[in-house]
């Protein structure tokens, strides 16, 4: 067969493009468990941001074993699960929330009118992280997701030991734009938070992220948070999420029961 010949030419052409598909898969299939535990320890060093423990050159893993307490809390109880009840399936390690809220068990469906932050389903019950110093708790390290202009955003609320004050907050999965929506990652607004008042004295949910920057003389300057500017709708996405994991389909039950614990605590000694 001549180099020339047309049957040559797409024999050539297609043993290229087979190996190429080859090589392709191959990498995909090898690197998809490296790209899942990358993912993991992002979503560790964004617990470990939102705690505020988070330092260069630090081995994130072990900081966060050494620093921060995983557990489960069933959210329509406000209840610890006991770890007796952990599984394969139900376990802090293992916890997915987007698996969760799919699963027949541990996911349900959201009624749409409580369905502020637009994400359907959710889990029962929910892996939460606590800092302690010297067996005193510091920080509550809250999941939260909801959904902004082009994507469900997936982050953390720290609240401090009083369930009041919040410490931080940070995602570690969006979709929105760079320099947009995707300013949620700018440590400048994200520093706006901490300090914030997360309930007001009648026990409602105060925090509100506004549109447009905080009057420091406003009476409620304590309960807002700047909105992302030109992003009305990532803003508007934010409100939302916020107000409806720290409300009654989400963390209230569990934030009651805490602080109810805190103060009987506190009679106690
Ligand atoms: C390419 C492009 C990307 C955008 N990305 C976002 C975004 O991530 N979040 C957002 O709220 N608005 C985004 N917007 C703007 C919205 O469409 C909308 O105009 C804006 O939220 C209104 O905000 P404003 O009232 O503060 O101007 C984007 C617009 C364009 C053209």
């Amino acid at each position: 067969m001549s180099n020339e010949s047309t049957k040559k030419m797409i024999i050539v052409a297609l043993g290229v493009c087979l190996v190429c598909s080859i090589l392709v898969s191959t990498a995909a299939v090898t690197l998809n468990a490296r790209q899942e535990k990358n993912k993991e320890l992002d979503k560790i060093k964004n617990i470990l941001i939102a705690g505020e423990l988070m330092q260069e050159n630090v081995d994130v893993k072990s900081v966060f074993e050494e620093k921060v307490e995983s557990e489960l809390i069933h959210l329509e109880t406000g209840e610890f699960i006991p770890k007796s009840d952990y599984s394969a399936k139900l376990s802090p390690e293992t916890f997915n929330i987007k698996k969760m809220a799919d699963d027949d068990q541990y996911g349900k469906l959201i009624p749409p009118e409580k369905d502020i932050a637009r994400i359907n389903k959710m889990p029962k019950v929910m892996s939460i992280y606590i800092v302690k110093i010297d067996d005193q708790i510091e920080k509550y390290i809250l999941p939260i997701y909801g959904k902004g202009l082009w994507s469900t955003l997936y982050g953390f609320l720290a609240l401090g030991s009083d369930l009041q004050t919040i410490q931080g907050i940070t995602f570690y999965e969006h979709g929105e734009t760079p320099g947009l929506g995707g300013e949620v990652d700018n440590p400048n607004w994200k520093a706006i938070w901490k300090g914030k008042q997360a309930f007001k004295d009648n026990g409602q949910v105060g925090i509100t992220v506004i549109k447009g920057q905080v009057d420091p003389d406003n009476p409620n300057a304590k309960y807002q948070v700047d909105g992302l500017s030109g992003s009305t709708l990532t803003t508007r996405g934010l409100d939302a999420m916020v107000k409806f994991w720290l409300g009654e389909t989400g963390y209230g039950p569990f934030i009651q029961h805490a602080k109810k614990q805190k103060a009987e605590l506190n009679e106690q000694g």
